[in-house]
């Protein structure tokens, strides 16, 4: 059987199986996290790589990269470099041949390697169109390898209670699968480790202060207080995105509001405080220092076994 042949009675197996790849693995043509071959189409290619804002700087990693149409395009359209793995040794062929047909093959190379088996570390976007089980027995991996600020960009399935960064809904006329010729898009940045305890000085009405913040973190999610001049206010607005965290106080007995935006650097935030009073407003620096390490909540998660993911998902 010629190469395009195997794929099209892949392609026609799994869509007269199923409308969806979960719909193919319910039919029992598929084993339970074993995610079958379906492309995604070239204009949800674009759109999940324009949502990353992948560009010349980017090492974008393509789990299952099927054709290579995620990391070929990342090359030839946006200047990435990168690569994709899949189990299959045909599919990883086809992907390296069609690379080099498109003047990428030295900046878009495939390998045949289990996801499981690949080292993230290098990506500065992750892409994937796995399973549900699949996306969830990767998700520690991805939060403990990629770097913090990584992007991860999901096609149709997302990462269950770590809500995404961003998410969409779009027309795919070509959609190999699905009755709707829709797909959704789930966008993710890698959260820095705010968790814990966290301390610097800074003058109130003129006065030096000391002020001690607690957090606690959830995947991006961050909640918490800060201490200083006797009072505890908590934290509004509170935003982490990779390693730029935000939020802000509001001091009722001064009828003053701090808006804190900084970089978290390890043990370091540096940034700055915009401090507004019924009289004044001004902008001071923001350098605090780590005191007491934390440990995000979605940081004790373990990969999960396929039982406890087939009554999850069930
Ligand atoms: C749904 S397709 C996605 C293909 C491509 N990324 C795209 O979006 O067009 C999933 C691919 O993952 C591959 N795959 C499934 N399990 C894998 C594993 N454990 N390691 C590597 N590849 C895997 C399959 O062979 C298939 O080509």
């Amino acid at each position: 059987m010629g190469l395009a042949m195997f794929f099209d009675v892949r392609r026609v197996a799994v869509i007269a199986a199923g409308l969806s790849l979960l719909a193919v693995h319910a039919t029992g043509a598929q084993d339970f996290g074993d995610t079958p071959y379906v492309q995604t189409p070239q204009n949800v290619v674009e759109r999940m790589l324009q949502v990353a804002k992948v560009g010349p700087g980017d090492y974008v990693i393509d789990l299952g990269s099927g054709d290579g149409r995620l990391v070929i395009t990342a090359a030839q359209k946006y200047g990435a470099r990168g690569f994709g793995v899949d189990l299959d040794r045909r599919l990883v062929e086809l992907a390296n041949k069609r690379a080099a047909s498109a003047g990428v093959g030295d900046r878009a190379v495939f390998y045949e390697r289990d996801i499981y088996e690949t080292d993230l570390s290098g990506a500065s976007v992750v892409t994937i169109y796995l399973l549900p089980e699949v996306n969830l027995m990767m998700r520690p991996t991805l939060l403990a390898t990629l770097k913090p600020g990584t992007r991860v960009v999901t096609h149709d399935y997302d990462m269950a209670e770590w809500a995404p960064d961003e998410q969409m809904v779009m027309d795919a006329p070509d959609k190999p699968v699905g009755r709707d010729k829709k797909s959704k898009v789930f966008f993710y940045v890698i959260p820095a480790n705010a968790a814990g305890k966290w301390r610097w000085e800074m003058p109130v009405a003129d006065k030096p202060a000391v002020f001690n913040l607690n957090v606690a973190q959830n995947f991006q999610s961050v909640t918490g207080s800060v201490e200083f001049n006797g009072a505890t206010l908590p934290l509004e607005k509170a935003r982490l995105r990779g390693e730029d965290i935000s939020f802000s106080l509001n001091d009722a007995r001064g009828k003053t509001r701090y808006e804190f935006t900084g970089k978290i650097s390890g043990r370091n935030i540096t940034g700055a405080a915009q401090v507004a009073s019924a009289n004044a407003q001004r902008r001071l620096e923001w350098d605090a220092v780590r005191t007491e390490s934390g440990t995000p909540a979605h940081a004790l998660l373990k990969k999960p076994t396929m039982q406890e993911l087939q009554q999850k998902l069930q």
